[in-house]
């Protein structure tokens, strides 16, 4: 029996191979389930970022095992680890990573149009969730940091993904910016029933977790 909505299990990764190798993450095992909000802290390099792809299937382990969505993402071809990943996850990144040249309502319509999914009112819908009706035509440049991170949570929440990965969201932020995205983040992932896997130096963000995961020297502590 598994209720996980995503497992590691002795899941390690080297980047590069011979004398140049770095281990980044030693034998991590760990399980998230539907409607969880954990918090990874841990000091700088010790491995945050790399279990977030591991976990969001935006890379595969060089040891042990990922099961995302009940599927083991090693096993999966470029291909449907990308399918996988388009359908199940959302992403949040400390510096935004909205696309320049698209409006905040066409960003927030890129992980439908990738899912292949019905554009309907969603991008209308989340602005309003988020406070940025009155930007729903502007381009990123035009938005605040904090209403960048805004659209940047609803685009990641745009097409219902299961598990919501946010790495170091807050990072970039003004202290009362942050603790919106964080009243936001575990509101719309709480209604929606999306687990959040989040990676943070900030303890008044770790505090929205229902669950702390320590991490040093590459694994759980
Ligand atoms: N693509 C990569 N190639 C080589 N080394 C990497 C790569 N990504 C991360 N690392 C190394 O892996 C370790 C863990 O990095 P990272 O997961 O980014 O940690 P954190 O997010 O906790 O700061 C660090 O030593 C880092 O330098
Ligand atoms: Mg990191």
């Amino acid at each position: 029996m598994d209720d996980a909505l995503v497992r590691a299990e002795g899941a390690g990764k080297r980047y590069g191979s011979g004398s140049g190798a770095v281990t980044a993450l030693r034998a991590v095992t760990l399980a998230v389930a539907p409607g969880e909000f954990v918090a990874l802290m841990g000091r700088s390099g010790c491995g945050k970022t790399t279990l977030l792809n591991l976990l969001g299937a935006m890379d595969t382990p060089t040891a042990g095992e990922i099961w995302l969505a009940g599927q083991r993402t090693s096993s999966l071809s470029d291909n449907d680890l990308t399918a996988l990943r388009r359908r199940s996850v959302g992403f949040v990144f400390q510096a935004f990573h909205l696309l320049p040249t698209l409006s905040v309502r066409e960003n927030i319509e890129v992980p439908l149009l990738l899912a292949g999914l019905p554009l309907g009112a969603r991008a209308r819908e989340l602005t309003e969730r988020v406070e940025l009706a009155h930007k729903l035509e502007a381009f990123p440049h035009q938005l605040s940091g904090g209403e960048q991170q805004r659209a940047a949570l609803a685009r990641a929440l745009a097409h219902h993904p299961p598990l919501v990965i946010a790495d170091e969201p807050t990072g970039n932020l003004d202290s009362h910016s942050a603790a919106r995205i964080m009243e936001l983040l575990a509101g719309l992932a709480g209604e929606a029933g999306a687990a959040v896997i989040m990676a943070t130096h900030s303890t008044e963000a770790a505090r929205w977790a229902t669950r702390i995961i320590e991490m040093s020297d590459g694994e759980v502590v």
